[in-house]
């Protein structure tokens, strides 16, 4: 073997990253730590922790022969030459920064590990999401040591998205790589380069300076979350002067110094990320002085929470102002189709106000049922959770669309509609649907952005 791969957090991007390095580099032993027990033992067996196409497959190729799950993270830190963090760093909830700052915690806990039982020099790489210049203040930690030993600090932020992840990292956009300018920082970032140099193309791997890349990673993010809540607010103005939402995204996509990618109108935007890592860089716009440029970016938050009110609003406006005691099934549950996670999924927050409006909710979701249960756990109201989309609109009022799943399209709707109370209603917070279609066989059809459809 090579060299030993460390990655200390075996979540949504531990887990995939360090599979698909073990599959594509043979030569390097890849351990995978976690204070999850749950979470290793699943990795460990058939029904992985995480719902990812074509994971399964990577995971069984490399798994035993040079991809290992473990608990035992005192051994994986001594054992490696090269240690990936990808804990979590989620919005902070207490102290200053409340509400924005990112809780950098689970980090630092994983820094002192390193220096408490490292007994050789490592190379320590920011996979996880960190605010810029988080890795001066963790070269601090590590210089600390007593030791002796040298910590070389790089920036690899990960660019993958859920439900594309094998895909996303197995051909990746780019390889963003940052690390310090001195030889120690150089050398470092080489032996990271040629890691993913076993698969990745030269040209898409991509050099910076460590605070370039921590900066970058929040800023992507913070574009793409942008070109949703742009598109989210003009499907607005569309609802109101009989424009389409869907022919403006793709006649304005043409240009391609717009591009056409991102441009859906939807519900609004969750994920465990967009929200939480926007607000880290309004926060830190603000420590740094610059409320003007916190504010811009705090838009793109508050216009999501505008989409997500203003669908719950045109839900109540257009079913005769009230929905107290109604039955409306929620197909789809997941922040977005083809994954089981639904943290800072659209579906909570719409969920939540139409229970404060007392509807009664059938939710359905092929694959975030579980994580659904929990989300709503302590929310008052009457909820069930079916696995039969048919079962859920039964006697339902309305179906309301929350994510893309594709077989949604493949559903029997002249079943549902029978099924369903009159007059029946469609609020697709997708623009998934056929909705001429499903308005002939009876629905009265509100999309996104696009005229509604009503027999009423
Ligand atoms: P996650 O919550 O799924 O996984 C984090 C894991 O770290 C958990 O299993 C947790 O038990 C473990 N952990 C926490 N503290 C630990 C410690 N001290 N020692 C060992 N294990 C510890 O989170 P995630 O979605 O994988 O995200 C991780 C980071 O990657 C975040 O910073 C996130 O912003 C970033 N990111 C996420 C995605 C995504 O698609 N989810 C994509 C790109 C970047
Ligand atoms: C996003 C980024 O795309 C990844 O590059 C990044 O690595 C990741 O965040 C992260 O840092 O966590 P992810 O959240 O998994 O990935 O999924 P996306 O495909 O970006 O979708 C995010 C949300 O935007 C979903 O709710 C999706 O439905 C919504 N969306 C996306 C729209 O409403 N419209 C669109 O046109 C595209």
């Amino acid at each position: 073997m090579n060299k030993t791969i460390l990655c200390i957090g075996a979540g949504y991007v531990g887990g995939p990253t360090m599979a698909v390095i073990a599959d594509n580099c043979p030569d390097y032993k890849v351990i995978v730590v976690d204070i999850n027990a749950e979470r290793i033992a699943a990795w460990q067996s058939d029904t992985l922790p995480i719902y990812e196409p074509g994971l399964q497959e990577v995971v069984e190729r490399a798994r035993g022969r040079n991809l290992f799950f473990s608990t035992d993270i005192i051994a994986g830190i001594k054992e490696a030459d090269i240690i990936f963090v990808s804990v979590n760093t989620p919005t902070k909830t207490f102290g200053e920064g409340a509400g924005k700052a990112a809780n950098l915690q689970y980090w630092e806990k994983t820094a002192r590990d390193i220096i408490e039982h490292a007994e050789s020099d490592k190379i320590v790489i920011e996979k996880s999401t960190l605010p810029v210049r988080t890795a001066e203040a963790m070269h601090r930690i590590l210089q600390s040591n007593t030791k002796g030993l040298n910590f070389d600090i790089i920036s690899n932020p990960e660019f993958m998205a859920e439900g594309t992840a094998v895909d996303d990292l197995e051909k990746p956009g780019r390889v963003l790589i940052g690390a310090m300018e001195d030889e120690s920082g150089q050398k470092a970032l080489e032996t990271v380069a040629n890691i993913y140099r076993n698969w990745v193309p030269e040209e898409k791997i991509k050099k910076t300076n460590v605070w370039s890349s921590e900066l970058t990673k929040l800023v992507s993010n913070a574009m793409l979350a942008q070109r949703i809540s742009s598109v989210n607010s003009i499907s607005a103005l569309c609802e109101k002067t009989d424009a389409n939402i869907l022919e403006v995204s793709s006649a304005m996509g043409m240009d391609p110094r717009i591009g056409s990618k991102f441009l859906n109108a939807s519900v609004g935007f969750g994920g465990s990320c967009f929200k939480k890592d926007i607000l880290n860089l309004v926060y830190l716009c603000e420590f740094h002085g610059l409320p003007e440029v916190a504010a811009y970016w705090e838009q793109v938050v508050l216009m999501n929470d505008y989409q997500e009110e203003r669908f719950v609003r045109n839900i109540s406006n257009h079913m005769f102002n009230t929905v107290a005691g109604k039955k409306i099934a929620i197909f789809g549950f997941a922040f977005k189709a083809d994954t089981g996670d639904t943290r800072e999924s659209p579906a909570i927050h719409v969920s939540k106000l139409l229970l404060e409006e007392r509807a009664v909710l059938a939710i359905h979701d092929p694959q975030a049922l579980k994580y659904a249960k929990l989300d709503l756990a302590d929310y008052e109201g009457d909820i069930s959770y079916e696995t039969d989309p048919y079962k859920a609109a039964e006697g339902a009022h309305a179906i309301a669309i929350l994510t893309e799943w594709k077989e949604f399209r493949d559903l029997d709707f002249e079943k549902l509609y029978a099924s369903m109370e009159k007059p029946a209603f469609i609020f697709d917070g997708r623009n998934l649907l056929d909705h001429q279609k499903v308005f002939e066989i009876g629905f009265n059809v509100y999309p996104l952005g696009q005229k509604a459809l009503s027999h009423l």
